[in-house]
């Protein structure tokens, strides 16, 4: 590259590559988004349409990134995960971050029209989505913040349908709702649900109350004797991958089906079953 008197100027650029040997997650989250459902009409408390936008796009970017190895998401945010070994951008933060969120909101604003086809983006109103990259240095620690999620999932996804419940067909205004709700805990929401509107929380879709998971889908297997979290770690990327080894890793990846599930990632059995998701070595591709 020419010399010019005003190369010194790089000097002023920070490097920000992200620690090696952890756990890298990007979390994006749509800017506004409480606006943007009334905007758009979102259903309350969950609009299905939404959701399953959310998901289309987070596929597009799992696929777009074959080094990802699970996504979970909910509401208008999405925790995109890699491995510890991962060695994409040289693990450069803002490459990383930036790269999701513009992939993910390109693809959310392409899919936009098949899942609301009556109602078209303004350009006033458009989807944005900011992001961040969170390390975390075991699998377990890992496995807790995707757990964090769920729970969170599960928590604002009942009080949000009790509340709702409570407005849209009890008739009270938000400032009673709210009221109604102080101080009551999980067995008093799924109570009044019950009790006042026929509803079995329990049978509510599996979507708003777990969320969505997205991964590669590969055999499922018969969970080993130890536990899901242990083995991972060992593989962690202390022994660097060859370039060739990598390209041949993320060839193998592509051909995998990315899958979206509504199931259960705190438990060790969804871990024990899928060990490819921690360990980052593919798994056997479903007979064709
Ligand atoms: P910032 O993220 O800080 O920019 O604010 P935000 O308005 O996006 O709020 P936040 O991310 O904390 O919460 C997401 C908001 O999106 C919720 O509070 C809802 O208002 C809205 N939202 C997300 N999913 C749905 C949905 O399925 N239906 C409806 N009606 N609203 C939703
Ligand atoms: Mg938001």
């Amino acid at each position: 590259m020419a010399n010019s008197k005003y190369e010194y100027v790089r000097n002023f650029e920070q490097p920000d590559h992200l620690l090696p040997q952890s756990w890298i997650v990007v979390r994006i989250d749509g800017r506004g988004f409480h606006k943007f459902s009334d905007k758009y009409g979102f259903e309350k408390p969950n609009d299905r349409r939404a959701l399953d936008l959310m998901n289309a796009a987070a596929v597009d970017v799992m696929k777009d990134l074959p080094d990802l190895n699970i996504a979970y998401g909910v509401s208008d945010e999405y925790s995109f995960v890699f491995h510890p070994s991962c060695q994409l951008f040289e693990r450069r933060s803002s490459k990383l971050v930036s790269t999701i969120v513009s992939s993910f909101t390109a693809s959310y604003i392409f899919h936009w029209p098949e899942f609301f086809p009556d109602k078209p983006l303004e350009a006033s109103h458009l989807p944005t989505f900011d992001g961040r990259a969170v390390l975390y240095p075991t699998a377990s620690i890992l496995r807790d913040y995707l757990s964090w999620r769920q729970v969170d999932c599960h928590i604002n996804n009942l009080y949000n349908t009790t509340f709702w419940n409570l407005v849209l067909k009890g008739g009270m205004s938000n400032t009673e709702a709210e009221k109604a709700l102080q101080g009551t805990v999980s067995s008093d929401k799924n109570e009044i649900l019950f009790s006042r509107f026929g509803i079995n929380y329990n049978n509510e879709p599996e979507i708003f109350k777990k969320g969505s998971v997205v991964y590669r889908q590969y055999e499922l297997e018969e969970p080993q004797s130890s536990t899901a979290t242990e083995t991972p770690d060992a593989s962690r990327g202390k022994e660097e991958l060859s370039r060739t080894q990598q390209e041949k890793l993320r060839k193998l990846r592509c051909k995998a089906k990315v899958v979206v599930e509504h199931v259960d990632i705190i438990k060790d059995d969804f871990w024990a079953r899928r060990p490819w998701i921690l360990s980052n070595r593919p798994g056997r591709l479903p007979a064709a």
